[in-house]
């Protein structure tokens, strides 16, 4: 469960403050599809940050899972990051000098798992998300679609209960971004929350409620049946 009540995060560039998000009020239930849409600058990457925990908001307050995030510490936040969100980027923020393999192990590392229990895990994701061929390749030595899928891997390893994706398929082909979401929707199908912006009607359509953003705020909101 996500509920942000009266979010405001402002940027203060010269004399001249900013409103990326402005006093945003929204509910999101455990296990919903939503897409995020609006136009460059509307504050979905600002709203997401938030959400994940990689930004903090002047005011307002955020809850997930029935605990008032403003009252943890970094390291307490920090950890909640690790242990519930998964975020996939744009631009697959790998970690260039690492493998597939390593690059999907890091946040296995981060948790504290044993390196016999890492090598299982990696191996059953590098399966699951036909990467075996590809193990030992750094990112440059990888297609677009390999490393999106190796950011999925690295984003779900530590089984989250959110993913956040923040334009996932903005850097592939029509087809290949269209095999990254399914990937994405599979996993939202085995419980996860996901949540993702795009500039893509024809994917933001496919998610059960679609939120519209312009200028810090949101414009509407609306929910369909899943099919
Ligand atoms: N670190 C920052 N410093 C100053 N201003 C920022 C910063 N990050 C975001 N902004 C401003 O906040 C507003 C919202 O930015 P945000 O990145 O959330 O937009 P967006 O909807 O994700 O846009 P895009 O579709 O281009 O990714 C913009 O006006 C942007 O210039
Ligand atoms: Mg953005």
């Amino acid at each position: 469960m996500i509920r942000l009540t009266a979010i405001t995060r402002t940027f203060h560039m010269g004399d001249q403050t900013v409103y990326a998000l402005n006093n945003i009020n929204l509910h999101i239930a455990s296990g919903e599809y939503v897409s995020i849409m609006g136009p460059s600058g509307s504050g979905k990457s600002t709203l997401l940050n938030i959400i994940g925990l990689l930004d903090k908001s002047d005011s307002g307050s955020y809850e997930l899972d029935n605990r008032l995030i403003s009252d943890l510490s970094e390291t307490e936040q920090a950890q909640i990051r690790r242990e519930k969100i998964g975020f996939v980027f744009q631009s697959f923020h790998l970690v260039s000098r690492l493998t597939a393999a390593e690059n999907i192990e890091l946040p296995l590392i981060l948790g504290g798992i044993p390196a016999t229990q890492r090598q299982i895990r990696v191996n059953e994701a590098l399966q699951a998300f036909e990467l075996k061929q590809r193990a030992n390749h750094r990112p440059s030595e990888l297609s677009g679609g390999q490393r999106q899928r190796v950011a999925i891997a690295r984003a779900t390893i530590m089984q989250p209960s959110v993913i956040l994706a923040d334009e996932p398929t903005g850097n592939l082909d029509h087809q290949i971004g269209a095999e990254v979401m399914l990937l994405l929707e599979k996993l939202h199908r085995s419980g996860t929350t996901l949540i993702v912006v795009t500039h893509d009607r024809e994917l933001g359509a496919r998610a059960h409620r679609q939120i519209a953003m312009r200028d810090g705020k949101i414009l509407t909101d609306q929910s369909h049946d899943a099919d």
